[in-house]
């Protein structure tokens, strides 16, 4: 998924024009975009969507952002969504491996009750929005078999830090959420999911869009978080794999497969080893998936 895009689940005509903006998958938001009183409404909303959209042939993935487990409200939340099955369950506020397991058990049950196999609905959580969740995240690795994705927030932990502000005034994020961003990277990467960067929510500013994208991409995540559908063309350019990186990851492909057994080869004056191989398969998947080849 290399865009995944924000929508309040309490507005069913963003959901709607969410079906045809691009986004490789929509979250319907359950949480920090409803108010506390909306909540139900926003439920009920979000699975009359669900019902719609994932009966349809041609459509994004899509995700719902339930409320986090300290909040009490998660089990309404899936008691709500689980019946439309969605692809995922978002899930913020997230303390590493053990509400990653809370949350698998809460939709076993649910999925067993709704006739869907066990294991059906994947889980994205929001690895690093409290203090806490810095600390452990390294403990998402073999949490859950339906963990297929980490993403981090710098609002959430900005307040709770107290924090004045979170980027600097030219718009980079200062100290503790380039850390929160290295450990969501990190913890992904040890976990062996996606690694899915955070939002950009100046959501006008097409050049700074696209620049984080840029260091994103540089630095290993493979999708971002959207908040508006403009920014979708953005993230899904520079998230597909360009022409020239498919070419070289093929022929990285073409050199070991010609050495069987062989760790380590040269392709033009340069040394590729195992982990070449390896991003170089990764990279062809996402290129296939972006219907690339
Ligand atoms: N998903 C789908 N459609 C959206 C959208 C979204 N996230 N955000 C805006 N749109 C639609 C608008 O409804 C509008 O549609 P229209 O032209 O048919 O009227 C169109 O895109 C242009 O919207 P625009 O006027 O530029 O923005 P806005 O002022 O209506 O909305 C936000 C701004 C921030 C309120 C809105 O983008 C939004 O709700 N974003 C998601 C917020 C969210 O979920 N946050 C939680 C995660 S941090
Ligand atoms: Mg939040």
């Amino acid at each position: 998924m290399r865009s995944l895009l924000f929508i309040p689940a309490d507005a069913p005509k963003k959901l709607e024009k969410g079906l045809t903006s691009g986004a490789d998958a929509l979250i319907v938001d359950l949480e920090d975009s409803i108010a506390p009183d909306r909540k139900k409404e926003a439920r009920e909303s979000a699975a009359s969507f669900l019902q719609e959209a994932t009966a349809k042939a041609d459509r994004p993935r899509i995700l719902v952002r339930v409320n986090g487990i300290e909040t009490g409200l998660t089990d309404a939340d899936l008691d709500a969504v689980v019946p439309g099955k969605p692809d995922a369950i978002m899930l913020p506020k997230a303390v590493g491996g053990p509400s990653v397991i809370h949350l698998d058990a809460k939709l076993t049950a649910r999925e067993a009750i709704v006739g869907l196999p066990d294991g059906a609905i994947t889980i994205v959580a929001l690895a690093t929005e409290t203090a806490a969740a810095m600390f452990v995240a390294g403990s998402y690795a073999g949490s859950s078999a339906r963990l297929t994705g980490l993403t981090w927030g710098a609002e959430d932990l900005s307040a709770e830090l107290g924090a004045e502000a979170n980027r600097d005034k030219d718009g980079n994020f200062l100290d503790p959420y380039r850390l929160a961003r290295t450990l969501c990277l990190a913890g992904a990467a040890a976990a062996d999911v996606q690694a899915i960067d955070t939002v950009y929510v100046d959501f006008r500013n097409m050049d700074g869009l696209r620049r984080e994208c840029e260091e994103a991409r540089r630095d290993g995540f493979t999708g971002k978080l959207a908040i508006h559908p403009g920014q979708v063309p953005v993230i899904n350019e520079v998230f597909t794999p360009t022409p020239a990186a498919i070419a070289k990851a093929r022929a990285v492909v073409a050199a070991f497969a010609a050495a069987p057994g062989v760790g380590v080869v040269g392709i033009d004056g340069v040394m590729f080893d195992r982990p070449h191989f390896a991003r170089a398969q990764a990279l062809l998947a996402r290129a296939k998936a972006a219907g690339l080849g």
